[in-house]
């Protein structure tokens, strides 16, 4: 990957990052990794001698999103993991390597004395990761570097740190100075038009993948609460469809288990037209049907549901709540998957293909499709700084989540570009 020079506001954060901690926040694809890595490497070839920490929310994340990056920008000779150990060699020095994706993951810090952290997306770990994170940064000269997508005003990232910021370069380039109850804390806000390496074409396309909360979130970089209706682009006259497409491949058949509550099966295809359907669904209502069904019952109907479609899915995703289910799967011979449960993820895939059009639902799949509309956000947990959608009616939209979500890599680079197929 050849980095070309940095240019305006890029420049200007680069040589403004000295403070103890430098977050840089804002829209995707805004150049904020690529600009807080070459910060992160300056610190790393002069810093006091000393343990160095990268984190991201899992150690895969990390890799991924920043270490093959590294890697890209400075050859493996210079930046390579040690096989097994957790450890990335890194310009001459050890750095440690962490996920830190639960409220435990602060047990793998205590007890470090660190000169220096990397945090990709930062809004993704845990507070109290966060907290014990900064008390370790206690040798003299110690730094923070990290990025962040935007999320709720709420959320402890904004509250605690970023309005705290001593030194803030915003949105317009204005520089701000604070002196009253500041941290040592320098916030960097980027948006698409700070990182001139996109082309317009590129701009456009992921502008039009975002709509509502996301595009004021991840395009505009504001941190804005979730509230009101999450799938704010659905409208039944654009989204649901009389007929099927021919299908190149039923991705899954995805469940939401419940047994006082609904049990709903969605059958996720994707068309000739490169876009996703949800041909079918199954549903089972214990108090509006004819009573519970056992967990027998329940893989009998299931099986001969997916038989009388005559399809074969790729997979066969179930949510992981539902394990005594999923046992009761195995023995009637089929193999399932467990649903990729990442909520926020998962809503914010929907939300982008039904933004482009790229995701239709067939109009016999009538419970979820009156489900939908009303599939909002909860206002308690927004208001603590957690977004959540409200736990009503909320089946068929959880079993669409995990069917997206989990099949991901099946259908991404798959599907129309996204002007296209609106
Ligand atoms: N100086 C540069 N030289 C070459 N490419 C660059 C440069 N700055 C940014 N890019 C490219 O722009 C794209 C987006 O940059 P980057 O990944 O840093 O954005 P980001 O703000 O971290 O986005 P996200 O929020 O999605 O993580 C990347 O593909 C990157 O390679
Ligand atoms: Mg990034």
């Amino acid at each position: 990957m050849i980095v070309t020079p940095l240019v305006g506001k890029q420049v200007d954060s680069y040589r403004l990052a000295d403070a103890r901690l430098n977050i840089w926040d804002g829209s995707v694809r805004s150049s904020k990794t690529i600009v807080s890595l070459l910060k992160w490497m300056e610190f790393v070839r002069q810093a006091p001698p000393g343990p160095l920490l990268m984190v991201g929310k899992t150690e895969r994340t990390l890799r991924r999103n920043i270490i093959d990056v590294l890697v890209e920008m400075l050859g493996d000779k210079r930046c390579h993991l040690v096989a097994g150990t957790g450890e990335l060699f890194l310009l001459g020095r050890k750095v440690y390597i962490v996920g830190a994706n639960d409220e435990r993951a602060q047990e793998k810090i205590r007890g470090l004395s660190l000169v220096g952290a990397y945090c990709d997306e930062v809004s993704t770990l845990p507070e109290s990761f966060f907290v014990m994170l900064l008390t370790r940064l206690s040798i003299a000269g110690a730094r923070l570097v990290g990025t962040t997508n935007p999320d709720g005003p709420q959320h402890w990232l904004k509250a605690n740190y970023l309005d705290r910021a001593r030194l803030w370069l915003d949105y317009d380039g204005q520089l701000h100075r604070e002196t009253d109850d500041t941290l040592n804390l320098a916030r960097f806000s980027f948006q698409l038009k700070d990182n001139p390496n996109l082309s317009a074409e590129y701009v456009a396309d992921v502008s039009s993948e975002f709509t509502g909360l996301w595009h004021k979130r991840l395009i505009l970089g504001q941190w804005v609460l979730a509230e009101g209706v999450i799938y704010e682009s659905w409208d039944p006259a654009r989204h649901v469809v009389q007929e099927l497409p021919a299908i190149t491949q039923w991705l899954c058949i995805a469940l939401d288990y419940g047994t006082t509550n609904p049990f709903h099966a969605l059958a996720i295809g994707l068309g000739t037209d490169q876009r996703l359907y949800v041909g079918h669904e199954w549903r089972w209502d214990s108090k509006k049907q004819r009573g519970s069904l056992t967990d027998a019952e329940y893989s009998e109907r299931l099986r001969a549901w997916e038989a009388g479609l005559g399809i074969t899915p790729s997979y066969r995703i179930v949510d992981p709540s539902a394990a005594s289910f999923r046992v009761q799967l195995h023995r009637d011979g089929w193999n399932s998957t467990l649903a990729d449960n990442e909520v926020v993820d998962g809503i914010r895939d929907v939300a982008s293909l039904f933004a482009t059009g790229r995701l239709l639902v067939h109009a016999g799949c009538k419970e979820l499709i009156k489900e939908i509309p009303g599939y909002a956000w909860d206002p308690d947990a927004s208001e603590k700084g957690e977004d959540k959608p409200l736990k009503v009616n909320d089946h068929g939209c959880d079993a669409l989540r995990y069917g997206i979500r989990t099949t991901r890599n099946v259908w991404h680079g798959r599907l129309a570009p996204p002007n296209k197929a609106a």
